[in-house]
């Protein structure tokens, strides 16, 4: 695998004892995911899957967060209507989650904001930092959750607590994570990679047959599919309206958005 010559350090691939990693490498703006960085996970994630040399894909994060979600400055400009939503390159991330066959392994340390911690529903081990923080904060931001996790999240965790995650911006530490299902192990923040490099190495040595029809069997890749389109479209309208502007104008601002004057 090569790396995108457009953009080399924001996501590193390398390929390693058939294990594919993909290392979200943003740290200086906390690993918040531009357009182009989804196009270049996409892209590796469509390639795990064509290739037969590539057994397990291990997920993991430079610096002190996972990812602070999607990059705000790249809803701006969808909002502005200066980034059309099918050049929106999340989609097609979403989509090779959706429909991955191949075992995917992450690594989670620090914060996981918005999709950070979605996209951790279509991991099939996840390793976390006791102290890690996951908040999926959509509904502040005057947006519907992502990634099938409007789904995923509630039957994983129960609708309570997926609520006050959406609704509220809640968050969880690693250790509750952990606790409640959404990870598999909670470790100090220095054990956490060779963990997770572990558990995609023995995943590499299973026989792929057999563990892609566990998957496969395991979840609706069409049905989860068929409920990202769903949220896309909600997501998309959304975006687009008084309260979006106010929410991104207010992270850009550096202050707390007010939604009090404005009707739905
Ligand atoms: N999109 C674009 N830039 C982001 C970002 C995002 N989602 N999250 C953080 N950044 C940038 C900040 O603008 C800042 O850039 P600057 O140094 O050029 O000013 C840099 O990353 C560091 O972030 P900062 O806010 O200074 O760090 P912090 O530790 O005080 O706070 C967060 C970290 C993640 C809590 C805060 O940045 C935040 O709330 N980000 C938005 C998260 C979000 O709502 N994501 C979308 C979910 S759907």
């Amino acid at each position: 695998l090569t790396e995108r010559s457009d953009m080399p350090d924001h996501i590193r691939i390398t390929l390693d004892d058939r294990v594919l990693h993909i290392t979200l490498n943003r740290p200086e703006k906390k690993n918040a995911i531009t357009n182009d960085m989804y196009e270049a996970l996409a892209e590796a994630l469509e390639r795990a899957e064509a290739d037969p040399a590539i057994r397990a894909v291990l997920l993991d994060a430079e610096g002190d967060a996972f990812t602070a979600g999607n990059d705000l400055g790249d809803f701006a400009a969808v909002a502005a209507g200066k980034l059309a939503r099918e050049h929106m390159g999340s989609t097609r991330f979403l989509s090779a989650l959706a429909r991955a066959q191949k075992p995917y392994v992450a690594a989670v340390q620090g914060l996981a904001v918005g999709i950070g911690t979605t996209m951790l529903m279509h991991f099939d081990l996840v390793y976390i930092a006791e102290d890690a923080k996951l908040t999926t904060p959509f509904v502040n931001l005057a947006l519907v959750p992502e990634a099938a996790s409007s789904w995923l999240l509630p039957a994983r965790i129960g609708h309570a607590r997926a609520f006050a995650m959406f609704a509220l911006g809640e968050a969880i530490d690693g250790r509750t994570a952990a606790a409640i299902g959404i990870a598999n192990e909670a470790l100090p923040k220095d054990q956490v990679y060779a963990k997770a490099l572990a558990g995609a190495k023995a995943l590499a040595t299973r026989p792929l047959g057999a563990l892609q029809a566990t998957k496969r069997l395991m979840r609706d890749a069409e049905a989860i599919q068929a409920h990202m389109t769903k949220e896309g479209e909600i997501f998309a309208a959304r975006l687009k309206t008084t309260e979006a502007a106010e929410a991104l104008r207010a992270f850009a601002e550096r202050r707390p958005p007010d939604f009090s004057k404005i009707e739905s």
